[in-house]
């Protein structure tokens, strides 16, 4: 039986952080989708591909490999056998991953990759289209999402733990930028789905979230 969930939603809403906290309890993988389009981008910037240039990007992409390996429950990408360290959380691999997703030509690699894995284990996906396109039949959506200050707010806390100065009005310019991209490109744009659950983040704990998550998945809503 099918038992897969999907989260979707913008940038910073704690996608990453809920969905791996709901895997954990229900003993599904957490497959985070966002991280597949990191690892493209990465290596399309390495490689100094722009994504006007669909002849570059198409070759490109013959030349890619994405390997998802899982150590301890947490999921590793492999970028054509060398693993991705702390560069694949930066913001500038966040906003090349939104360069080139909404090429189709990307879309269509990631896509059966994601499936197959569906296909083959119970998972708690998150990313931008999961429950629109990528698991359309999944047993449960989400769309999770908080307010663009918010979002820019947890995300400065979390650069001022690693000792990093930010600003907090670019950090949430770049968040609207990001959104503006994701909601508004013409393949597989973010968006809820029709049967998608909406939680809005902006005043709940993590714990929260996640017992929510964990009721909705266990009653349908
Ligand atoms: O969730 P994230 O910040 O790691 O995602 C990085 C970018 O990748 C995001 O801005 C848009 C793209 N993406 C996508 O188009 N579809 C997905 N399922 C996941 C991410």
């Amino acid at each position: 039986m099918n038992r897969n969930i999907a989260i979707d939603g913008p940038a910073g809403a704690g996608k990453s952080t809920i969905a791996r906290r709901v895997a954990e309890r229900l003993g599904f993988v957490y497959v985070d989708t966002g991280a597949m389009y990191r690892a493209i981008g990465i290596y399309m910037l390495d490689h100094g591909v722009g994504k006007e240039d669909k002849e570059a990007v198409g070759q490109a992409l013959e030349e890619i490999s994405i390997e998802l390996r899982y150590v301890d429950g947490q999921q590793q990408v492999l970028l054509n056998g060398v693993l991705l360290g702390d560069r694949l959380r930066s913001e500038e691999a966040g906003m090349a991953a939104s360069d080139f997703a909404p090429l189709p030509m990307v879309r269509e690699k990631l896509l059966k990759l994601q499936q197959d894995l569906a296909a083959k284990m119970d998972v708690v996906m998150d990313g931008r289209d999961i429950g629109t396109k990528v698991l359309p039949d999944a047993a449960c959506k989400i769309y999770l999402t908080a307010s663009s200050r918010e979002r820019a707010q947890r995300r400065f806390l979390e650069l001022k733990e690693k000792g990093q100065t930010a600003d907090l009005d670019q950090i949430e310019q770049d968040i609207k930028a990001r959104d503006e991209q994701d909601m508004n490109r013409e393949v597989s744009p973010l968006r809820q789905a029709e049967d998608a659950v909406l939680v809005d983040t902006s005043r709940m704990g993590i714990e929260e979230v996640t017992e929510r998550i964990l009721e909705i998945a266990a009653n349908g809503s």
